[in-house]
């Protein structure tokens, strides 16, 4: 295939795996940018910034595809140690960044002046128009139905990437709500130039994730994701489970809540015991309603090649009905 992402990254298939803190490890990444897409290292899942540097060269002995890193940059009282990781990222050699959260203009000149492109992730054109004056190459577009952090705005997909291509110059990329070939044809036809998906990455063969997290996304279906932080204005699209659904009414209790009365539940270290051990039930699962649309856990070489296929026939096939 060949868009604006393919020749920018040096893809052979414009599908790119998102920033997934415990998810985006080397096994991951190395797989789907094997597999002709591009794959993504978390940056904030390793402990330190001498740890990312030491999962990038794992990477580069699983992979001799380009492989990007994402550096999710939010509000924190106590914020890791942000530009360190970056100048990891700068000076081990990684060509490709995804940013999310803010995107500091001063990270933005250190990355270009070093030859790294950048990838900002955001969930409103309005952002998306001020990263791409702040000078990213491209943007992946986040609408209401994904997984992770889909902002304040409930502006889901079919509206938010046409709206985004419409005003944008430089090359959007469709994310959330992505699974199948069908999302990447729509995605394509409403402007995008690739596709950037998470929760489908977690039911593949590579994720480095319990079996029983894979399965629990087959099971469930389009109506169970739970969007939890909705009171406190930082939403975050998760899994149902017992966990999220008492965030849920703590937060809808009368008078409702501060951060500190559900902490113990949404604490990081817990949602990553549940991916490690299995434990369905034991934390937050972060996930989008494309888990509706899941409903097998293969290679990430088997699932791309499938998407692009299908999305080509679902094109074919549209386009049959204009004769
Ligand atoms: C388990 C999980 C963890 C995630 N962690 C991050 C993260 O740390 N940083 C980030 O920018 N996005 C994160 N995301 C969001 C994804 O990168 C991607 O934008 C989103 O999953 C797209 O929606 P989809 O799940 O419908 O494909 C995460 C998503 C999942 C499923």
């Amino acid at each position: 295939m060949k868009t604006r992402i393919t020749e920018m990254l040096g893809i052979r298939y414009p599908i790119i795996q998102g920033g997934m803190m415990w998810v985006g490890r080397a096994e991951l990444a190395s797989a789907v940018s094997n597999a002709g897409g591009l794959g993504i290292l978390t940056a904030l899942t390793q402990p330190t910034p001498e740890a990312l540097a030491a999962e990038i060269e794992r990477c580069r002995t699983m992979t001799d595809k380009p492989f990007g890193v994402n550096l999710t940059i939010l509000p924190s009282a106590n914020p890791p140690p942000y530009e360190a990781y970056l100048d990891v990222v700068i000076n081990s050699g990684v060509k490709i960044l995804e940013t999310a959260g803010n995107n500091p203009k001063e990270f933005i000149v250190k990355a270009k002046a070093a030859g790294v492109k950048i990838i900002h992730k955001c969930t409103a054109v309005r952002h998306a128009l001020s990263a791409e004056r702040n000078g990213v190459d491209a943007i992946s577009i986040d609408g209401f139905e994904c997984a992770g952090h889909p902002g304040e705005d409930d502006v889901s997909g079919l509206v938010l990437i046409p709206a985004a291509a419409k005003k944008l110059k430089i090359p959007v990329v469709a994310s959330g709500g992505i699974g199948d070939g069908r999302g990447m044809a729509a995605a394509l036809a409403l402007g995008a130039e690739g596709v950037n998906m998470g929760t489908r990455f977690c039911a593949t063969v590579e994720a480095p994730i319990h079996e029983n997290i894979k399965k629990m996304m087959v099971e469930k279906t389009e109506r169970d994701t739970n969007l939890i932080f909705r009171t406190l204005h930082n939403t975050g699209r998760v899994l149902k489970n017992s966990v999220s659904d008492e965030v849920v009414a703590t937060e809808n209790r009368p008078g409702g809540c501060e951060f500190k009365d559900i902490h113990h539940l949404v604490k990081g270290a817990r949602g990553r015991e549940a991916l490690e051990t299995g434990n369905v039930e034991g934390g937050l699962v972060w996930g989008g309603q494309v888990v509706g649309l899941i409903d097998d856990i293969p290679t990430c070489a088997v699932l791309l090649e499938r998407m692009v296929k299908e999305a080509k026939q679902h094109l074919t096939y549209a386009l049959g009905m204009f004769e």
